[in-house]
């Protein structure tokens, strides 16, 4: 038997979208008021799902304690209430990072969790507004 569970997380944090190799006029033209030199944050919402079989011992497919001990340490450590461009190695421009869009963090918030051992990361939904959503699954080909 498999079951996915899925957790709810929430973050805050600033970013600024712009390609460094543009110019202001065309990050402005691109990115809109979201590429404002002075960067701009949300509150982000985070859902991390998980699958596996359930564990007949314990009636679980993860041990929420686990996951949210992982996901604090590999995500929320490291993005709540930071400067994404700046703070964050993979967003930052002088080591080739990945413009900060929602759909980059998504995708980067998948990497850190991946590794976690006691269920299968499913997917990663990333509400940046109310109104948007993104989610990444990973590679097509790793799903079963
Ligand atoms: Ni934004």
């Amino acid at each position: 038997m498999r079951i996915e569970l899925t957790r709810r997380y929430s973050f805050a944090a600033s970013h600024r979208l712009a390609q460094p190799q543009l110019s202001e006029e065309d990050n402005r033209r691109l990115y809109g008021k979201c590429a404002n030199p002075y960067g701009h944050g949300h509150n982000y919402v985070l859902e991390v799902t998980v699958t596996g079989p359930l564990d007949p011992a314990t009636g679980m497919v993860a041990n929420l304690a686990d996951l949210d001990r992982f996901v604090h340490r590999e995500v929320l450590a490291a993005l709540d209430h930071v400067y994404l461009n700046e703070q964050v190695e993979a967003f930052h421009p002088a080591c080739g990072g990945q413009v900060p869009t929602t759909e980059n963090l998504c995708i980067e918030i998948f990497r850190r969790l991946e590794p976690f051992l006691s269920a299968r990361l499913c997917r990663v939904r990333l509400e940046e507004t109310g109104r948007n959503s993104f989610e990444y699954a990973g590679e097509s080909s790793r799903r079963p």
